[in-house]
């Protein structure tokens, strides 16, 4: 892979998933990880990551000098750059004069580096130290206002470092730049493709699950559906999915579920209708908190007693002589999941209480993980190429207790069918205007406990409202409200207004998170 180094500040995850687009498989270590560590993980290259804003602090992360020997092609960026001067003889002053934001960067010889790329261009900043003087044997290829040396290579030893950070969509020439250094300067080829992925996956499926069962848990979202579509591309029937409908579901996402995507995958589905079960639980409740808790436990219980009855069914055939017991669980956990818990062997177990929602001790399962290894947008990718239907694929993230809490107040079946009806006209909206892409998410809440005068048709009404909740985000930590074109605006509230009975209002959030959440439960 080529290992890039996280010196504890959020850029290294964004780096690797940059380095995969690139065309090259990434994975992130620590930079606490001695020179044998980088060693025995075979790097093909080494990408070092921005990090705290000076070298010269006290405390601030090192890296083992060493890492330098191996022989291995290195990229410094921002703090990396720094780390990488400093650790080959070169030169860091500490500056009052610090850079933030887009900044003219200047190409005083591109060298390979920075090949084809325009004179002038504007590139991210961040940082208050400079490099004033480059280590031995490296050519210094540009400079901005603030950094005279801004960027430099050293082809003998591969190595090659810029001040600024590439990664982030503002640096303009950003993606070139890495892919100039890893094919370039480092002479690498391209390793990383949708199609590799699946071919090594399904070969290290079969080689795990051998010929035993396997059970999946669908929700409808894209990790599950992926997860389960490999495992069935490399163990065929051997899978059995289960879907469980709590009727919090939006319109059409149990046929999409039930039809498209078991046309596409030929998997073998057990759908178990909860709905009415889950509204029982749910009767009374208004508190966000005890809503999530009875979704929950009511999810847990269901997949439980459907897990268990497979359990049992494949015991029974198991004894016969004729089939295997089912000792395999498919958890579609992703690469950022395991970064962030650490990376170590417990990580498996807490996701998998958490995904399945804590299946009981004595259906002890060893889990598959297929995607352990990937980004979302690389999921997507790989549900494309696995040929599963669009709306599976393209599918934007849709919370587990589904439409339960986007009703403020009390769930009922009425105000579920009031709901989905407007959801449905805004996905529809989104999509026929081309927007699905750009938007992270975009919640339709019904405020099921307000009530508003209005006046449809000849008639005063007492409705209740309608509340978009459009939002832009990378990773829904943080988030923008999406500045929707007034036009379609105008066509989400007149559709829902005059085709969905109950209401008589639609008004916009325009509250970033934080200070508010996506959701509003
Ligand atoms: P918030 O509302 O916390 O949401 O800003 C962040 C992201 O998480 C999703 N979300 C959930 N997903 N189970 C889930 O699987 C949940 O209980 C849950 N609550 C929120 C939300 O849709 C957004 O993408």
């Amino acid at each position: 892979p080529v290992l890039v180094v996280d010196f504890g500040a959020q850029y290294a995850q964004l780096i690797a998933r940059r380095v995969r687009e690139a065309g090259m498989y990434s994975e992130v270590i620590p930079h606490t990880a001695k020179a044998a560590e980088f060693a025995a993980r075979k790097p093909v290259a080494i990408v070092l990551s921005g990090g705290p804003s000076s070298v010269y602090g006290e405390g601030v992360p090192a890296l083992d000098t060493e890492v330098f020997d191996l022989g291995v092609p290195i990229f410094g960026i921002c703090y990396g750059f720094q780390i990488m001067t400093t650790s080959l003889g070169g030169t860091v002053a500490k500056t009052d004069r610090r850079e933030y934001g887009s900044t003219q960067l200047t190409v005083t010889e591109p060298g390979t580096l920075l090949a084809g790329q325009p004179e002038t261009q504007t590139v991210w900043m961040s940082h208050g130290d400079s490099v004033t003087e480059a280590p031995d044997g490296f050519t210094v290829l540009a400079s901005t206002a603030g950094a005279p040396i801004a960027a430099f290579e050293n082809l003998e030893r591969r190595f090659a470092g810029v001040q600024w950070h590439p990664e982030v969509m503002h640096s303009a020439f950003g993606q070139e730049v890495l892919r100039n250094f890893l094919y370039r300067v480092a002479g690498l080829s391209s390793d990383w493709s949708p199609a590799s992925v699946i071919d090594e996956q399904v070969e290290l499926i079969r080689q795990q699950v051998g010929d035993k069962k396997v059970i999946c848990g669908l929700s409808g979202g894209v990790d599950s559906a992926v997860a389960a579509a490999l495992v069935h591309k490399a163990v065929g029937d051997q899978l059995t999915c289960v879907f469980v409908d709590h009727g919090l579901l939006r319109q059409d996402e149990r046929t999409q579920v039930e039809n498209d995507y078991v046309d596409a995958t030929g998997i073998r589905l057990v759908t178990i209708d909860a709905s009415e079960q889950f509204l029982g639980q749910l009767a009374g409740i208004t508190d966000p908190e005890d809503k999530r808790k009875a979704i929950g436990h009511e999810f847990i219980r269901t997949f439980e007693s459907a897990a268990a009855d497979l359990v049992l069914e494949a015991r029974e055939t198991a004894a016969d002589g004729s089939g295997e017991e089912i000792e395999f669980l498919v958890q579609g956990t992703l690469y950022p999941d395991v970064v962030e818990s650490g990376g170590g062997s417990g990580t498996a177990n807490i996701k998998s209480h958490h995904n399945v929602g804590g299946l009981p001790e004595d259906l002890q399962f060893k889990l598959v993980e297929p995607l352990r290894a990937l980004f979302k947008d690389e999921v997507r990718a790989i549900g494309r190429e696995l040929g599963l239907p669009e709306v599976i694929v393209s599918r934007q993230p849709f919370p587990g207790p589904g439409l339960g809490i986007r009703i403020i107040g009390e769930v009922t079946k009425d105000r579920l069918d009031t709901l989905r009806k407007a959801d449905a006209i805004v996905r529809a909206e989104l999509t026929a205007a081309g927007l699905d892409a750009e938007i992270w998410q975009c919640p339709v809440v019904l405020l099921a406990d307000v009530r508003s005068v209005g006046v449809q048709g000849d008639g005063r009404t007492y409705g209740h409202p309608i509340v978009l909740r459009p939002v832009s985000s990378e990773d829904a930590m943080t988030a923008d409200w999406t500045r929707l074109p007034y036009e379609l605006l105008a066509t989400i509230s007149n559709r829902i207004t005059n085709e969905v009975e109950e209401v008589n209002r639609v008004v916009l959030d325009v509250t970033s998170k934080p200070p508010g959440t996506i959701e509003w439960e």
